[in-house]
């Protein structure tokens, strides 16, 4: 059975755990990280003091990296995600059940390289679960709407592979976009909707006016290309001001601050537009 071996920081305050050792689960996919140095079927990870999510929650996310790797070799920087309750190991088992099951073959394109999932408890007795996966850069800083379109045609397509698994993602937003030389992953798949019929042809037309909902192939990619992504003509900027678009508008108050529909004309000049919002 693989064996994950995790060495925390001792820089961490409040935190006691040194190390810990994790049992490979079933569909453990360790073997991929042995051409990287260590032993057979025992990987070791330092993890790095810099964690990216608060170390103390209860699903905190670290970065590590391999701790005994030939020197010569480019090993993958590591992301630990951990379930440290009961109900949120479940979660994970999920998560890395798609990995390991239907998105599989998108490992290493639309989804990071998955390593396995790693169970055992504590000193203190506590459950804990770890997904280990390839490390893809950082997160989308910007709304999607603000990403040069190249990027947002691309983020669509890693999507549209999803989708064309018989997916829905379930908690698609820039916090689980992953961006590093350009490249785009996708992650975080524990709230994902199964049974998806997807008819889209992915061909996306970025700048086009908006097609018809029901002949692009599936209502959700539309919605996500129309209101996240912004891809087609209808935000350009000088329909944007025309009357007409004006009352399909959320317009804010600006005494109140409040949002607010409005088809009310005379009141038009007390408001400023929200960001362009389209009505929901
Ligand atoms: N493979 C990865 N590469 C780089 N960063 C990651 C990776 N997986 C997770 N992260 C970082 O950790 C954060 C939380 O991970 P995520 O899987 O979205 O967990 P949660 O279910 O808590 O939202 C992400 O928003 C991202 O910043
Ligand atoms: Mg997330
Ligand atoms: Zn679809």
């Amino acid at each position: 059975m693989p064996i994950l071996n995790v060495k925390f920081p001792d820089q961490w305050p409040g935190w006691s755990i040194k190390e810990c050792n994790l049992a490979g689960v079933a569909h453990s996919d360790m073997e991929k990280l042995s051409k990287y140095g260590g032993e057979q079927d025992i990987v070791s990870v330092s993890v790095d003091p810099r964690a990216i999510t608060d170390y103390y929650s209860d699903s905190p996310v670290f970065r590590g990296t391999l701790s005994r790797r030939h020197p010569m070799s480019k090993a993958p920087t590591l992301i630990m995600k951990f379930a440290m309750r009961e109900d949120f190991i479940e979660d994970l088992a999920q998560e890395a059940s798609m990995y390991a099951g239907p998105l599989k073959t998108l490992q290493g394109t639309t989804i990071p390289e998955s390593y396995g999932l790693y169970v055992g408890t504590l000193d203190d007795g506590q459950c804990v679960a770890c997904l280990l996966l390839e490390c893809w850069g950082d997160v989308i800083r910007k709304p999607f709407s603000q990403l040069p379109m190249q990027t947002r045609v691309r983020i669509l397509e890693r999507l549209g592979e999803i989708h064309k698994q018989g997916f829905l993602h379930g908690d698609f937003a820039e916090r689980n976009v992953l961006q590093k030389n350009g490249d785009i992953r996708l992650i975080d798949f524990d709230q994902v909707v199964p049974d998806h019929h997807c008819n889209c042809d992915m061909d996306f037309r970025p700048g086009e006016p908006l097609p018809d909902q029901k002949n692009f192939g599936c209502r959700h990619l539309w919605e996500v290309c129309r209101n996240e992504m912004r891809i087609w003509s209808e935000y350009s900027f000088p329909r944007l001001v025309g009357e007409r678009y004006l009352t399909l508008l959320r317009i804010r108050d600006e005494k109140t601050g409040k949002i607010k529909n409005t088809n009310n004309q005379s009141k038009r000049p007390t408001f400023v537009l929200d960001n362009a919002y389209p009505v929901s």
